[in-house]
């Protein structure tokens, strides 16, 4: 087995993100310094729970011996993401006599994160929450930011606030347990972060990635490498976000959009069957094709894209049954198109985004979308 290097301290935000083999067992650190409190509640989910959960608990008894310690799990899923799980958790801290000197421990997925975030938001306006993201789109992704909140019947993610945590902690030993396709999820946006930021990392994590994915079982998971994928994609999100920490229109935040303007019409459509990160694979194959297009990709960025997605198991072609036109449609509907135009961030090359006189976003009219969807899918 590898000896864990230090962990990686990434503080660009204003708080620590510490990445790091075994970091699990440092929560209760983490937390008695940064957030010290009366009771930590931890907030996690029935999955997660059994595997890590004794871990964050013990941890927290142990650097934290006079605070109490309470564990509420909730049923896993994008279903339970809503204002009544909300409400039912605040109802379990107003039932444990929880007051201002609390501090929430968000234990999970991106589920987990945006709930037991939004709860740390609002619960005596506001108190101070510690991410401890346990699926990979979670750790490279959701629990960078500092976006917490919940879906409603009109949309996903439509009541929430934004609410920094206090600190993130990751262990990325705990993707052992990830089933395949949440772990394929998380490697979209972290193809993403490549493309929009790094070549090097990209082609560096493709091959991680392709060796953890081809022998899971004989992947020495404790690796440093794995947790330098981690704490290296975490670093290109977050450096983008301290940059545009509150996304001004045309901002440089928008280029952390790239793929997601199809890949969520696409999501959208098949009514969120299909899991986020492999929309947002098909959706960064369309783009940067429309890119090229445009003449404002490199030529074979696309190609080039392609290839690493298909070596990761990941969807590239619009799937059969949607109609394009309406993709395109739901593309104009999308929050960030103005004037009924969509919106898209498109890379100039891999490694580097485009920027035009008005800033990351590209307006692109309808039949020149269609035709980017039409070459390479099977869709009509
Ligand atoms: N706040 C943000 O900026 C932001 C960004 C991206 C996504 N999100 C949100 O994140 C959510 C998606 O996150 P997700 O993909 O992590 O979904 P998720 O939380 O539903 O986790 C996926 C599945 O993996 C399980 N799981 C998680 N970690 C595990 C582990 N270590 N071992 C075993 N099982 C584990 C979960 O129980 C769940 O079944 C969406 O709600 C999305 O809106 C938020
Ligand atoms: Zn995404």
């Amino acid at each position: 087995m590898t000896t864990p290097a230090a962990p990686d301290v990434i503080d660009l935000l204003g708080y620590r993100i510490h990445v790091g083999p075994w970091m699990l067992e440092q929560v209760g650190r983490v937390a008695a310094e940064v957030a010290p409190a009366h009771t930590y509640a931890v907030i996690t989910d029935d999955h997660v729970g059994p595997v890590a959960a004794p871990q964050v608990v013990g941890s927290l008894r142990h650097y934290a011996p006079h605070a109490r310690v309470i564990l509420q799990g909730i049923t896993p899923g994008e279903a339970t993401k809503t204002r009544a799980t909300w409400h039912a958790l605040t109802d379990w801290l107003l039932g444990e006599r929880c007051g201002r000197d609390t501090t929430v421990i968000a234990l999970g997925g991106g589920v987990v994160g945006d709930l037991a975030g939004f709860v740390a938001a609002t619960f005596m306006r506001g108190v101070p929450v510690v991410q401890v993201p346990t699926s990979l789109l979670a750790m490279v992704d959701a629990s960078v930011g500092g976006k917490v909140g919940v879906d409603t019947e009109h949309g996903k993610n439509l009541v929430g606030a934004f609410h920094q945590p206090a600190a993130v902690v990751i262990d990325p030993t705990v993707l052992q347990t990830l089933p395949v396709d949440d772990f394929r999820n998380g490697l979209a946006e972290v193809v993403k972060h490549g493309v929009i930021a790094d070549a090097s990392y990209l082609a560096r994590s493709r091959d991680l990635a392709r060796q953890i994915l081809d022998a899971p079982t004989a992947t020495d998971w404790t690796s440093n490498a794995l947790a330098r994928l981690v704490a290296d994609s975490v670093r290109i999100k977050a450096s983008v976000v301290s940059q545009d920490p509150h996304e001004a229109p045309g901002g440089i935040r928008q280029s952390l959009n790239f793929g997601h303007t199809i890949g969520h019409a696409i999501e959208g459509l098949l009514d969120f069957r299909l899991l986020h990160g492999h929309a947002v694979s098909i959706g960064m194959v369309v783009e940067s094709r429309l890119g090229e297009a445009l003449g404002v990709t490199a030529p074979g960025t696309c190609q080039a894209i392609r290839e690493t997605l298909v070596a990761l198991g990941l969807p590239t072609e619009v799937p059969p049954g949607l109609e394009i036109t309406d993709i395109v449609d739901a593309c104009r509907r999308d929050k960030k198109a103005r004037a009924a135009r969509a919106v898209f961030a498109l890379p100039a090359a891999i490694g580097a985004m485009a920027v035009t006189p008005r800033g990351y976003g590209v307006q692109v009219d309808p039949d020149t979308i269609a035709s980017s969807l039409k070459a390479g899918s099977t869709a009509t």
